[in-house]
């Protein structure tokens, strides 16, 4: 059915669905999230209930905020920009829809299958074999209309945000797949093909390249695009860009080491992943310096332009936590710091400061876009400020509680008397994580109420522009 908001030549559609399903997914994401929080300050909240205990959810909510937030994010933008840096449409509207369609129902099947406890047990892979095959079909089919529309271009160049897109799209495909091979025994219940130690090299392979080529170059693809054109300036080095994005892709491959400091892994395996995660600072930095500098002799429009200020906030959250993800893996550092609240911290230094934080500019520009009116032009730009406020100050509040947190619990755990006994029980350090655990609950719920102004604000955009398509209708008749 065609709407008053179809472009004449670009398929619009798909990216307006994405972007919307953005936001709500986005919400429920943040909102178990929130939840999950609390229930580690207060564990009544898991109301001796099982599907709503904290280890049902925690995969519900970190699924939800990567693959469906973060997926549906990738989605809307990635259709949008390759046809608009491309000069053509989709290369099939069918697989479009395909895949709209498809990425939801998984979403709705894990939804489900995860609060019932059906888990494969692998960390961010854990969706059952019938599930994981709709995944590769969905995502099948989303390569292909990705790169069939580049093979279609109309403009001979193909723009380096379309590069970080589909090394983001190829590489978890392989990925993906890899990791999740498996011998089913019943509908709801398989094994893995990998084993032991060489099971948690592969895991690692994947969960890392998940947050390599799915939490940041899809999302550098966002920042190529969307910097510039709500800054109003090219981009600082197109050579840059061209250097670090296969420095980036070259080195992040090897870096899944890290994550497995002090295990059964061969010793030079994880002497390996900590040299590659020291040098993959310099290509992370070049992106984040080249997003940064774009704003040169643009720097006066973060004055009042928010949505401008969540691309560039989200880019310095990008510089911090790619500092510091190369620091927690040098052994002796990660000796501290594994297993504690610091890497929580880490995570969402990245997660909300810069996967969320750069979506939501992303979108802000976009939605207007899709629903017939002039990039950025929100129901109110007032509100853009004060969601942009809320998420700096959720996230500062949910990564500075989870620093305090982090390593406190690692000097406690470490701590040993003169007669070599441990100075503190376990419990103890999580009875002195609580306070941390409380203020993280109220970052969390800042960046929520941010998301729901967000939800308002669209709703208000896209009912102004419908009644402003009427009108025109009306006009012409
Ligand atoms: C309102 C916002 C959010 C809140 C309150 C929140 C809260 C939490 C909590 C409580 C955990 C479990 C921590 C633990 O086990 O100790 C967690 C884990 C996680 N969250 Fe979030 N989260 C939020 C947003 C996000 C977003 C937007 C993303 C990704 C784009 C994300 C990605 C993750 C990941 C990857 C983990 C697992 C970390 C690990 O295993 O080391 N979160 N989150
Ligand atoms: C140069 C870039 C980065 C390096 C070298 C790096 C390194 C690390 C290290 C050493 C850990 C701790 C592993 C452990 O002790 O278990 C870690 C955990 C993690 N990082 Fe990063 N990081 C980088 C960037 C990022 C970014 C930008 C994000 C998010 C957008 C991110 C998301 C995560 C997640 C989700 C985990 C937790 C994995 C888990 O245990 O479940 N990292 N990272």
């Amino acid at each position: 059915m065609s709407t008053a908001f179809d472009h004449p030549e670009y398929n619009y559609k798909v990216v307006r669905q994405f972007a919307i399903m953005t936001v709500v997914w986005g919400i429920v994401g943040m909102a178990v999230g929130v939840l999950i929080a609390a229930q580690l300050a207060w564990p009544a909240l898991n109301f001796d209930t099982p599907w709503l205990s904290f280890g049902r959810l925690r995969p519900l909510h970190t699924n939800a905020v990567i693959f469906a937030f973060g997926g549906s994010a990738l989605f809307a933008t990635s259709y949008y920009i390759v046809q608009r840096t491309c000069r053509t449409r989709l290369f099939s509207d069918t697989l479009a829809s395909f895949t709209f369609w498809g990425w939801n129902a998984v979403i709705v099947a894990a939804a489900i299958t995860l609060p019932m406890g059906l888990t494969s047990t692998k960390e961010y892979a854990e969706l059952e074999w019938p599930i994981d095959i709709l995944v590769t079909l969905v995502w099948v089919a989303y390569v292909v209309n990705f790169l069939g529309t580049l093979a279609i271009r109309k403009e001979s160049h193909i723009y380096v945000a379309n590069w970080f897109f589909a090394a983001f799209m190829i590489m978890i495909a392989i990925l993906y797949v890899g990791n999740n091979l498996a011998v089913p025994v019943s509908l709801t219940k398989s094994y893995s093909i990998w084993a032991g130690t060489i099971d948690a090299m592969i895991q690692w392979w994947w969960g890392h390249n998940a947050v390599g080529f799915f939490l940041t170059a899809g999302f550098l693809g966002i920042m190529y695009y969307f910097v510039p054109k709500q800054a109003g300036r090219p981009v600082y080095s197109y050579r840059l860009s061209i250097v670090h994005f296969w420095a980036l892709i070259s080195i992040y491959v090897w870096a899944g080491g890290h994550h497995l400091h002090y295990s059964a892994l061969p010793d030079w395996a994880q002497t390996a992943g900590m040299v590659m995660s020291l040098i993959l600072l310099a290509p992370s930095w070049g992106g984040m310096i080249n997003g940064m500098m774009t704003l040169s002799g643009a720097w006066h429009k973060l004055r009042n332009d928010p949505i401008l200020r969540f691309l560039v906030v989200s880019l310095s959250f990008y510089g911090m936590s790619t500092f510091e993800g190369p620091m927690m893996s040098i052994k002796t550092v990660n000796a501290l710091s594994h297993n504690t609240d610091w890497t929580i911290g880490h995570v969402h230094s990245g997660a909300l400061g810069w996967v969320a934080m750069v979506s939501i500019g992303a979108l802000y520009h976009l939605i207007p876009i899709m629903f017939g009116r002039k990039a950025g032009d929100m129901h109110s730009i007032k509100l853009i400020n004060v969601h942009f406020w809320l998420s700096t100050i959720g996230t500062v509040l949910y990564i500075a509680a989870m620093w305090v947190n982090g390593i406190m619990q690692g000097l406690m755990w470490r701590a040993v008397n003169a007669d070599g006994t441990l100075t503190y029980s376990f419990v103890e350090s999580v009875e002195a994580s609580h306070g941390g655990y409380v203020v993280r609950v109220l970052g969390g719920a800042l960046f929520l109420t941010g998301m729901l102004i967000m939800a308002y604000n669209v709703f208000m955009t896209v009912r102004a522009a419908k009644k402003e398509a009427g009108n025109a209708v009306a006009a012409q008749a």
